[in-house]
Parts: C-alpha cells; sequence; structure tokens
C-alpha cells in the first residue's frame, strides 16, 4: 500500500508556500483545546486530508521554529486546526483572537491514501489525535464511503471532533476513560469487537503512539489494512534537517514528507512505544 496522493484523490498535491493568514476565531472547546479558524485561501484550496501546516505563531526568539499542527477541516477559503495548549507556541496561539495574523507554511507532509473501491472505512481517533481525521471523514463522506468513527477520550466533553463525526459517520463510537460518554474505557477496546465484524476494508488511526501501534496490531490480526498519523519533534517541516525520523521497513523517512502518515505494516515501533511499558 502506498500512501498520499497517488490515489483517487479530489485534492491535487501542490507544493507548499508562505501564506500571510488572519485568525477568524479561536474557540475554546475544553480545558487547554481549542478550535482556530484562519483565513487562508491557498492552504484551504489545495491542502489534502491528513496534511499539516507549519505555523509561525508569533515573532520572537521563542518563535523562530514554526509549529506543526494538522488541517481539522478546510472549507471555502478557510482552515481549522484543533489544538491542545502544551507550551511557549500553543498557548500563544490560544491567545489569538479574530483579526490577528500569522505566517503559514504549508500544506506539508503525506496525507491519508484513499484507495479507489474502499466500501467502509473505520477511524480510530484518540484525543487530539481526531486533528487529521476530521477531513478525512468528510472527504470518505463525499465520495459515499461508509464510515465508522471510534473515538476515545478521558471524558466526554474531551471528545474532540464529535460533532463533525457524528455528522458525518454512519456509526460514533465513542470511548471514555472514565465512562460518561459510551464504553467505558480504551478506544482500543471497542476497536477489536468492530474490527470483529468483518466490514472494514481500511482503517485510519491517529492518536498517542502506544494507541496506534495497538490498532495496527489489531488490523493486522483483522486482516485489514492500517494507516497511521505519526508526530515527530519537527523544525524545517521540509525534509532538510532530519529531526522528524521515523524507522521503517524501506529504511529511514522523515514524517514531515514521506509521511506523517505511513502505512502501518512499515512502521518499526520505537520499542519505548511498546503496549508492554505503558
Ligand atoms: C505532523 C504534526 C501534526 C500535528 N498536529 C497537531 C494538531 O493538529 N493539534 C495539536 O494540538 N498538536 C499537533 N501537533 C503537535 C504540535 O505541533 C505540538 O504540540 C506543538 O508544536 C507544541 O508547541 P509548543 O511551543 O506549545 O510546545 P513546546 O514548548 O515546544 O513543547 C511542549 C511539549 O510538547 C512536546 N512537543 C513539541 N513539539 C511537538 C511535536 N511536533 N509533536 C509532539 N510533541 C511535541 C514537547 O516535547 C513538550 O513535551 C502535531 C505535530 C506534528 C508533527
Ligand atoms: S522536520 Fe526537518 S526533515 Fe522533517
Amino acid at each position: 500500500m502506498t500512501t498520499g496522493h497517488d490515489c483517487a484523490c479530489a485534492h491535487r498535491a501542490v507544493p507548499p508556500a508562505l501564506e500571510n493568514v488572519t485568525v477568524v476565531a479561536n474557540e475554546r472547546l475544553a480545558e487547554g483545546v481549542g478550535l482556530l479558524v484562519l483565513d487562508a485561501p491557498r492552504a484551504a484550496s489545495s491542502v489534502a486530508p491528513g496534511q499539516f501546516v507549519h505555523l509561525r505563531v508569533a515573532r520572537g526568539a521563542d518563535f523562530l521554529l514554526r509549529r506543526p499542527f494538522s488541517v481539522h477541516r478546510a472549507h471555502g477559503e478557510r482552515i481549522e486546526i484543533l489544538y491542545q495548549v502544551l507550551g511557549t507556541g500553543t498557548r500563544a496561539l490560544a491567545d489569538k483572537a479574530p483579526g490577528d495574523r500569522m505566517d503559514l507554511l504549508g500544506p506539508l507532509g503525506t496525507g491519508w491514501s484513499i484507495p479507489e473501491g474502499i466500501a467502509h472505512a473505520l477511524l480510530v481517533a484518540g484525543g487530539l489525535g481526531a486533528a487529521p481525521l476530521g477531513m478525512l471523514a468528510e472527504e470518505l463522506a463525499g465520495r459515499g464511503v461508509a464510515v465508522t468513527v471510534a473515538a476515545g477520550a478521558p471524558c466526554e466533553e474531551r471528545l474532540i471532533g464529535r460533532e463533525l463525526f457524528e455528522r458525518v459517520a454512519r456509526r460514533f463510537v465513542p470511548a471514555t476513560d472514565d465512562g460518561s460518554c459510551g464504553a467505558r474505557g480504551l478506544v482500543t477496546g471497542v476497536c477489536e469487537p468492530l474490527l470483529a465484524e468483518g466490514s472494514f476494508d481500511m482503517v485510519y488511526t491517529c492518536g498517542p503512539e502506544v494507541m496506534q501501534r495497538i490498532v495496527a496490531v489489531q488490523s493486522a490480526s483483522a486482516d485489514v489494512p492500517c494507516q497511521v498519523s505519526l508526530e515527530r519533534l519537527m523544525a524545517c517541516g521540509i525534509g532538510a534537517c532530519l529531526s522528524c525520523v521515523v524507522r521503517t521497513t524501506r529504511g529511514v523517512r522523515r514524517a514531515c514528507v514521506d509521511g506523517p502518515v505511513f502505512p502501518a505494516e512499515e512502521v518499526l515501533w520505537d520499542p519505548a512505544e511498546s503496549p508492554d511499558t505503558h
């Protein structure tokens, strides 16, 4: 299986470019989680599901390095980004107000592959892993592919992207640690019985790496191809610095250009991310 734009994709791969973008809205969704809407006509018209943008969040020494964010949705001249506040860059992002300007480099990376002829896809989101799956869910549904979404979060409030998934998916199967919505426990717990139903011909997943690794194993056991989206620290975002390497059966790859989406069977998982160590 290959990933990216070799598929029958509605979006054509275009080279990344710098774009000055304007904040349209910045909404708090949950504690430490926000939805940023940017007026970004070039990125909006050219991004493919699973690709990301590299944002120069502000000026000054703390912001020389851009921060990578998946495009959650693209519509008209706007893109939407789901973000979790972790450090300096994402704190500055949370402070953005309508009218603020930033510059963006993108679209970047190789996104999800949508092979011709798939009929039913399972999307597995862990927490903010919902971010790169939103646009994919819309694209699949638009092509008449049935979509089932399994989403995991600590509690109902943190089921990020739920509204979009419930709107476009045939089935939305939540799992929460505290049982406040759907099954109590991890999303991998609902994934296994779903795969046992035997109706899926592709699995797409994003979330904590240990979760993606389990989903990859579950998919392989069910004989369903699986694609994973891997996060790495990224400096340049364009393949030049090698800060984002992923070890694969095809050698060392760069998450920023060869990924972030990879066929699960090619990934040589980091032993530190073994389910046994968590
Ligand atoms: C392809 C890609 C897509 C991403 N999409 C999203 C998204 O849609 N929404 C979102 O909230 N986050 C996303 N991330 C992660 C996001 O880029 C980081 O959380 C962000 O850069 C942190 O910046 P900061 O200045 O707030 O944190 P820093 O102060 O730089 O770091 C705070 C913490 O975050 C960790 N961190 C920093 N950069 C990354 C990174 N690139 N990947 C993973 N952990 C990191 C650090 O190790 C540290 O523990 C994505 C990362 C990649 C590589
Ligand atoms: S971030 Fe520089 S090579 Fe990937």
